[in-house]
């Protein structure tokens, strides 16, 4: 059952919303060629675009190593580091393909940095040689929160990072 503040949304006005806030996006990266200033960028503007992400972030792999490391994210604490065999950051990573998870108590090995996240939604940063570079993680308290118009829009905003930038 959809809490009232989802059933406010409807499917038009998150895309909507995601039309807008993508345009910004795109302007503020124009031209940037520094990986943390997008990533921080880019997690700022979906923060505040949507009331109920609450926890919005990135995990970056670094090198070669099959390892995640938190940054830069908004919201609570997230945990440091996350290993590919982990968590829905893990399983993200580790097979190149977004995880929307309705429920992560039923997500078998999710890692629960925050207590109160209900749902969430993972899409990789996939550069065009096929290499994971990062994951997108956004966190809800709200069970389900997340559609496949966020799936959609999310994995347009990690295309274009993944063209961008080579490694972060
Ligand atoms: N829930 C994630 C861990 C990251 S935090 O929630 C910020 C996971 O299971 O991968």
């Amino acid at each position: 059952m959809l809490t009232p503040l989802l059933a406010e949304q409807p499917q038009a006005s998150r895309g909507e919303r995601y039309a807008e806030v993508r345009q910004r996006i795109d302007g503020l990266l124009d031209g940037e060629d520094d990986p943390i200033a997008a990533l921080a960028t880019v997690a700022c503007e979906l923060h505040q675009a949507f009331d109920y992400f609450h926890w919005t972030g990135f995990y970056r792999r670094r090198g070669d190593a099959e390892l995640l490391v938190v940054g830069p994210y908004q919201g609570g604490h997230g945990c440091l580091r996350i290993p590919f065999s982990r968590g829905v950051c893990g399983a993200a990573a580790r097979t190149a393909t977004s995880q929307r998870v309705d429920d992560v108590e039923a997500f078998a090995g999710h890692i629960a940095c925050s207590s109160t996240t209900r749902s969430e939604l993972v899409v990789p940063v996939i550069t065009p040689a096929g290499k994971v570079i990062a994951v997108l993680d956004v966190d809800s308290d709200l069970p389900a929160a997340f559609t496949p118009t966020d799936q959609h829009h999310l994995e347009a905003v990690c295309a274009e990072l993944g063209r961008r930038f080579t490694a972060f």
